[in-house]
């Protein structure tokens, strides 16, 4: 079970993960933030579940994760930071703050692949779900929802990037509350510098991206695309460039070819 007392000891944040929600079993942490809840109105709002029965991944995919032995959670920000912020810019920090904390705890080298897997040996070991909840045509909230396989052990089903966990990689049991309060100690210093500095964090999370300056293919749906993988731009997009044309990409898996 996780221990909330150890993570609370952890936590060195001003308002992410202040108000923190543990439950055992739950539909989706990012469907149950995005609800709207009464106790899900703060910025900084994280519900973890040991349990989800219809985890999403990206794309409509599924996200499975066997029940206590790694970490699905996610984090609410509000129309304070929305407005304050650009939400492609909070989807690369948090990848980029989730290899941050693995690398910090674990010194495991990690790649980040666009938009926000995080890999290790060139294997899945999180991703990142960003979700909105639009009033109108105006964002009011974005839910970052995490899933990092830390413990388990074996996985299956079919994956489009093979799946590892931290344990699988450094032969170590995971100190759940450890990491959960390094990801969000780091990804909260992350939002700060965003406000100030975007450009900072976008160069930390170019520097990560291994496939810069490869030969990739993009999949957007039915639209598939292929070229070299020039840059990600000031918003965050993916810059392909093809017969020395530029596209800029804005949703997509990119694999290389
Ligand atoms: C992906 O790589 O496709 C994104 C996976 C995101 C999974 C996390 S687990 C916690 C949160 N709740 C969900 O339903 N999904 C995200």
């Amino acid at each position: 079970m996780f221990n909330l007392e150890i993570f609370d000891i952890k936590l060195e944040t001003e308002f992410i993960g202040r108000n923190f929600i543990y439950t055992d079993e739950i539909e989706s942490t990012n469907t149950e933030l995005l609800s709207n809840k009464q106790q899900y109105k703060k910025s900084g709002t994280v519900i973890l579940a040991e349990k989800q029965s219809s985890g999403k991944g990206r794309k409509g995919r599924t996200w499975q994760s066997a029940r206590g032995l790694n970490l699905t959670f996610s984090i609410l920000l509000g129309k304070d930071k929305v407005e304050e912020l650009n939400i492609n810019h909070i989807n690369l920090a948090a990848s980029l703050a989730v290899s941050t904390a693995i690398e910090n705890l674990y010194q495991l080298k990690t790649e980040l692949k666009w938009p926000n897997d995080v890999l290790v040996n060139k294997r899945k070991v999180a991703g990142i779900l960003a979700e909105t909840s639009i009033k109108g045509n105006v964002v009011e909230r974005v839910v970052l929802g995490i899933g990092i396989n830390l413990n388990q052990y074996t996985f299956q089903g079919e994956f489009n990037i093979p799946p590892t966990s931290l344990k699988v990689e450094t032969g170590l049991e995971i100190d759940r509350e450890n990491i959960m309060a390094e990801i969000l100690n780091i990804f909260e210093e992350m939002i700060f510098e965003l406000a100030v500095h975007p450009k900072n964090i976008l160069n930390d999370w170019r520097s990560k991206c291994q496939m810069i300056g490869d030969k990739i293919t993009v999949t957007e749906d039915e639209k598939i695309q292929s070229g070299i993988f020039h840059d990600i731009d000031e918003n965050g997009y993916l810059i392909l460039k093809r017969d020395n044309k530029i596209e800029k990409i804005h949703f997509g898996d990119v694999s290389i070819n």
